[in-house]
């Protein structure tokens, strides 16, 4: 009998330790998660070739920026070596696939845009896709759905609509497409606002004509292609070769990710690859 009451008694005395231990615990918890907000972390995704002599500006000018917005960040430059036309959206996904284990959340970038106006801002896009480079504020582009330059998405929302349409060998529409995917499936995309600046001084575009000369040219079925979304296709379907990928320093030490890549042209699918001429050769 008195053993029973003793055993009850410490029972019920381990009971509520146990219980105010667990209080205080999760309250503590709590207000760690207050204090420390999550980790978030950027890729910083550049489609680029041959583009040496604006690479060093843009990192530099860039890292800068980030930091002053304390946004945690890394660089992937994706350079295309092989000898197909440009491929802007097959090289966004590599980048994609390539720093998916790294960040939460990517934009993807043109080297030739770069920000002015620390009212843009890089933080994580919580509650969609953020459209930096807005029609509004773009020195050239100025039509209201377009997409290009610079736009900041989360990766499990790019992941989501399976990334960018890899059919665009060539200059221009894939950031159209992109576009559609991602109304389609309902995401709202923000832009930028009541700036203080305006479409003159909100971003410096860099972009010499003379030296790259765009690629519009359109062969076969390519135009008709273009206009279809094609959702199926994505990041999941773009084929490449990583040929190098090396972590390389600027003049300045500022580190960033070099991948050197061969992306797979499936003829059957887009024989626009190459510039008839080149096939020729
Ligand atoms: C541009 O890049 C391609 C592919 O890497 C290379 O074959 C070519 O020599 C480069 N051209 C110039 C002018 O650097
Ligand atoms: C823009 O700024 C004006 C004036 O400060 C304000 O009235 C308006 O609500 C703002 N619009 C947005 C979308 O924030
Ligand atoms: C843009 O802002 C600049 C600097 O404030 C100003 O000089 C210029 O007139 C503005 N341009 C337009 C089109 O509003
Ligand atoms: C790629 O993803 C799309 C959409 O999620 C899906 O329909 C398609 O079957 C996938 N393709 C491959 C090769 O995994
Ligand atoms: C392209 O089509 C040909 C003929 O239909 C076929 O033999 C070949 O395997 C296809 N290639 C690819 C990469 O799908």
């Amino acid at each position: 009998m008195f053993k029973t009451r003793l055993l009850i008694r410490i029972f019920i005395i381990y009971f509520i330790l146990f219980f105010l231990i667990s209080v205080w615990y999760l309250s503590k918890l709590e207000r760690n998660e207050r204090a420390t907000p999550l980790n978030h972390r950027l890729a910083v995704i550049v489609p680029y070739r041959n583009r040496s002599n604006e690479l060093e500006l843009f990192l530099s000018h860039m890292n800068s920026f980030l930091n002053t917005q304390s946004v945690d960040h890394i660089f992937m430059i994706v350079n295309q070596v092989d000898k197909h036309r440009f491929n802007r959206a097959a090289l966004i996904n590599i980048g994609f696939i390539e720093s998916k284990s790294l960040v939460d959340y990517i934009v993807m970038h043109d080297i030739d845009l770069l920000p002015l106006n620390h009212e843009l801002t890089y933080k994580y896009p919580q509650y969609g896709p953020i459209h930096l480079a807005s029609p509004e504020y773009h020195p050239i582009y100025h039509y209201l759905s377009y997409v290009g330059g610079i736009l900041i998405i989360k990766s499990e929302d790019f992941e989501r609509i399976n990334g960018m349409s890899p059919l665009y060998w060539g200059w221009g529409r894939e950031d159209d497409n992109f576009y559609v995917r991602m109304k389609r499936v309902g995401m709202n995309i923000y832009r930028p606002h009541n700036l203080s600046t305006n479409n003159t001084n909100t971003f410096q575009h860099i972009h010499d004509q003379r030296i790259h000369k765009r690629d519009y040219a359109k062969y076969g079925k390519q135009k008709e292609e273009g206009r279809k979304i094609y959702p199926e296709l994505g990041f999941n379907t773009t084929k490449y070769e990583i040929i190098n990928k090396a972590i390389r320093k600027t003049n300045q030490g500022i580190e960033y990710i070099m991948l050197d890549i061969k992306i797979e042209c499936d003829y059957n699918l887009t024989d626009w690859c190459d510039h008839p001429i080149d096939t020729a050769n």
